[in-house]
């Protein structure tokens, strides 16, 4: 082998690694690719080191220098291959959209606003905005402007805390009745959900912190027949094909007062534990707004009439989800609550 042989061997060796390594696929095993690489190439490499001892002295020089740069070259090109290698593997990583995520717990709305959010959706379809006013309130608002005369009997059940200074915890939403006419000119339809506070005992069917939400419509020539209507339409879309039932009622600040029935879901009616054998199901008051929460709120009176509503949105959440002790809504205990979760 001459020197000029030996050259243009070595020349031939690193073209044909390269070839191979340029076509091997990146997502290849290494192992694979070496392989394929030591076919093709490590029989003449080593045929050539053996020729390097038979070359003429004055050759060996050179040509020695021409079989490192072979080697050189050769661990550059598989270099080269390991690192397009690399970057096809973080590539595939950074994109592959085809790998399912992982679910988050974000946490879920508790039952009662479940129920709040299914309420406030119906009665919105009706017409009717959404309200908000103060937890704490002023007496004159929860009690003086909704007609309770000084030391009524009815206040007793409407027992709450009295704050520093001229403030109470509102015992209930109606206040917000008369915060909002003062607010707004009629026609008026709101409804008012919130917190209210009571001196109840915790039982299985009191809390001395509840939701409820308060419905208001003012305008000129509403009668009774609006109110009915309105809850009516609101019990079937809410419970389903429901019977109801009016009884008549007392509030300071409704005259006539009534009391909504709604059939017993549980039992159909035949009487059961959940609605104490009566088959019926009480769901809220109502009545037709006083003319005197009308002129407190500074509504002319006779040219507006207007009907209003309070339920309890927990007490509804109970029947809904066949709960027997309004205690578990308030116990906060994540592995119950869960099951609710939609
Ligand atoms: N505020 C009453 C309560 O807490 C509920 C209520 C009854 C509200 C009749 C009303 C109503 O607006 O017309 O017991």
């Amino acid at each position: 082998m001459t020197l000029d042989e030996f050259q243009s061997e070595a020349q031939e060796i690193g073209d044909a690694a390269r070839q191979v390594l340029e076509s091997a696929d990146p997502v290849e095993r290494l192992d694979v690719v070496k392989g394929r690489l030591n076919a093709a190439i490590a029989e003449r490499l080593t045929a050539l080191q053996r020729a390097l001892g038979k070359l003429p002295h004055e050759d060996r020089r050179s040509a020695g220098q021409g079989f490192n740069a072979l080697k050189n070259r050769l661990d550059e090109q598989l270099g080269d291959f390991e690192r397009r290698q690399a970057a096809a593997k973080g590539a595939g990583e950074r994109v592959d959209l085809t790998m399912p995520a992982r679910e988050a717990w974000r946490g879920a709305r508790h039952p009662v606003t479940l129920v709040v959010d299914e309420i406030v959706g119906i009665f919105r379809e009706l017409g009717f905005t959404v309200a908000l006013g103060p937890e704490a309130e002023l007496p004159w608002y929860n009690f003086g402007a909704l007609n309770f005369p000084p030391d009524h009997p009815a206040m007793e059940m409407h027992d709450t805390l009295y704050l520093e200074g001229e403030a109470l915890l509102r015992t209930h939403t109606s206040p917000v009745q008369v915060r909002t006419l003062q607010r707004y000119e009629p026609p008026v339809r709101v409804l008012i959900p919130g917190n209210v506070y009571r001196r109840d005992f915790f039982d299985p069917s009191h809390a001395p912190a509840f939701m409820q939400i308060e419905g208001l419509a003012v305008d000129e020539g509403i009668s009774f027949v609006d109110l009915k209507a309105t809850l009516s339409e609101f019990a079937r879309r809410f419970f389903g094909t429901a019977v109801t039932r009016f009884r008549p009622s007392f509030f300071p600040f409704t005259e006539p007062s009534a009391e909504m029935d709604v059939q017993c879901q549980l039992c159909g009616g035949a009487g059961c534990a959940g609605c104490k054998g009566t088959g019926w199901m009480e769901i809220l008051g109502s009545g037709m707004v006083h003319p005197a929460v009308l002129e407190a709120a500074g509504v002319d009176s006779e040219r507006y009439t207007g009907w209003a509503f309070g339920m309890g949105p927990a007490r509804i959440a109970m029947q809904r989800f066949g709960l027997p002790d309004i205690r578990l809504l308030y116990d906060s205990d994540v592995a119950f609550l869960e099951q609710f979760v939609r």
